[in-house]
């Protein structure tokens, strides 16, 4: 077998982004990657939680993740939030849970967040 420069060059790429020595150059963040014209607080939101949550769990595991309604992932990013060491400070959990609604729910999801939240 031998192996694919072309290969070998995207795999050295997609790990330096894991490792996150790219920068925060808008779109290196898969959790945005796909989404159209996201809000911004969205963009901030999944760049924290990219940065707090990937400390215990790791990125594929955050974008595979199902839930069934905007509010499981509030009342989960809350229970992360208080998990010893996990550093989120509780101005950052609702911009992480807009970040993860909307990639989940999209607009209507986050509606439904600020609905609540009056
Ligand atoms: C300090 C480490 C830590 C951090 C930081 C953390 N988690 Fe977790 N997470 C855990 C542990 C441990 C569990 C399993 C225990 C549990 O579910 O309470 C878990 C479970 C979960 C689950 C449930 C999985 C299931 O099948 O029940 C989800 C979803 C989740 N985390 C998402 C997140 C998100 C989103 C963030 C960022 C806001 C985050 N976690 C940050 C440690 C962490």
């Amino acid at each position: 077998m031998t192996i694919n420069p072309k290969a070998l060059g995207a795999l050295l790429v997609a790990l330096a982004m894991s490792m996150g020595c790219s920068g925060a150059s808008p779109g290196s963040n898969p959790l945005v990657h796909g989404m159209e014209s996201p809000p911004d607080e969205v963009v901030e939101g999944c760049d924290m939680a990219q940065k707090k949550c990937t400390r215990c769990h790791t990125m594929d595991q955050l974008l595979t993740t199902k839930v069934g309604n905007p509010e499981a992932w509030r009342m989960y990013v809350h229970r992360m939030r208080l998990m010893p060491g996990a550093g989120i400070r509780a101005v950052e959990e609702p911009k992480i849970v807009k970040c993860l609604v909307y990639r989940s729910f999209g607009s209507e999801g986050l509606a439904t967040l600020e609905e609540k939240a009056k």
